[in-house]
């Protein structure tokens, strides 16, 4: 069967391959893949620069958000033939760690965890492969080929579980939130925070086109510029970009008493200039809370499955800019302007 496939850390390895059938012993359920979504850590594996292959291999299959539909199942197993299904991207350590053998493996504590498509378990951008139950969601069928959008909601379930949580220390009583960034990541958190009632800005480096339009018809705020400038002290912030000096200023423009969460995966060795102690000076005085949130568990997946099948579908359907049949993946890795989620297709979804 064909597979997208690379050779991780090697740039532009990324090729179509015949691979063999799925094995057995990998799980009683077969899906087959519908779609795979592309995001930066796709484009980062690609580029070389990240990405492990399963032990032993030389090369990985890529593809961690993604898209299925079940073939084949024992009857007792949960799942239908012909449900609309997403695989869980990280599956837990073996050893286990105590976060992992609750079920937490988006807080692996030994960093022996794995990640279909991304770290040392071959992904989804493969025609069929075999699961267990577990490691599987089933989609609202309404949903059809706007499901490959669950991976990345998941990711933004989880981090404004967790910045609630740390608000709920005290009394806490959000009204406004800031997202940085309108790609994918920071649209899908824009929606879930005018889901909770929040009063929404987004920020990005954009000024027309697509981006500002979502944000308007999700009835959140759109600017450009500054982060100072654009809202006025944040219960929360959501950054979504990783740019060191947004990080920066995300930290300084927090609202007293807020929660900034780190939501992207920032390059390194790029200094920024700032000034750290009046940063933890307010941060102490204000008592603000910043923190790091990567990955998802079964219950980011339940709660990102709830809030897709509660968007409005064509809002949805505008996240997907192209749709790239696997034969032209490349097509898929070339970016263009006004761009937010490109999808390489397998198979249709009807
Ligand atoms: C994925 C996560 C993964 C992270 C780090 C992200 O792109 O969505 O599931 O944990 O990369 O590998």
């Amino acid at each position: 069967m064909r597979a997208l496939t690379v050779t991780p850390k090697s740039a532009n390895s990324a090729r179509l391959e015949d691979i063999a059938e799925p094995e057995s012993e990998e799980g009683p359920i077969v899906v087959e893949t519908l779609a795979v979504g592309v995001c930066g850590t796709d484009v980062e594996i690609v580029s070389g620069d990240y990405g492990w292959s399963p032990q032993g291999e030389a090369r990985l299959v890529l593809g961690h958000e993604s898209l299925g539909r079940v073939v084949e199942t024992p009857a007792n197993s949960g799942f239908a033939e012909g449900d609309l299904v997403v695989g869980i991207v990280r599956r837990p350590d073996p050893v286990p760690c105590y976060s992992c053998a609750v079920g937490e493996w988006d807080e692996c504590r030994n960093g022996q965890y794995v990640e279909h498509g991304i770290k040392q378990l071959d992904g989804f951008a493969r025609e069929r492969y075999r699961t267990m139950p577990d490691a599987l969601v089933k989609l609202d069928p309404s949903l059809g080929d706007l499901g490959v959008l669950l991976e990345p909601t998941t990711v933004v379930a989880k981090a404004w579980e967790q910045a609630d949580l740390i608000g709920n220390r005290v009394t806490w009583r959000p009204r406004r939130a800031l997202v940085v960034g309108a790609g994918p990541i920071g649209l899908l958190a824009a929606l879930m925070g005018v889901q909770q009632g929040l009063e929404v800005h987004v920020l990005d480096q954009v000024e027309t086109g697509l981006k500002p339009d979502l944000v308007q018809r999700l009835g959140a705020h759109y600017h450009t510029g500054k982060i100072a400038d654009a809202v006025d002290a944040p219960d929360v912030i959501v950054e979504c970009t990783g740019v060191p000096q947004l990080v920066a200023d995300s930290f300084g423009a927090l609202g007293t008493g807020g929660v900034l969460c780190l939501a992207g995966v920032s390059p390194t060795g790029r200094n920024v200039e700032l000034d750290l102690g009046s940063l933890a000076r307010d941060a102490v005085l204000g008592n603000k809370a910043i923190f790091g949130s990567v990955n998802a568990n079964r219950r980011h997946y339940v709660a990102g499955a709830d809030a897709l099948a509660k968007a409005d579908k064509g809002w949805l359907g505008a996240l997907i800019s192209r749709r790239i049949p696997l034969e032209h993946f490349e097509q898929a890795f070339e970016r263009q302007a006004d761009d937010v989620k490109v999808v390489i297709e397998l198979k249709a979804a009807q």
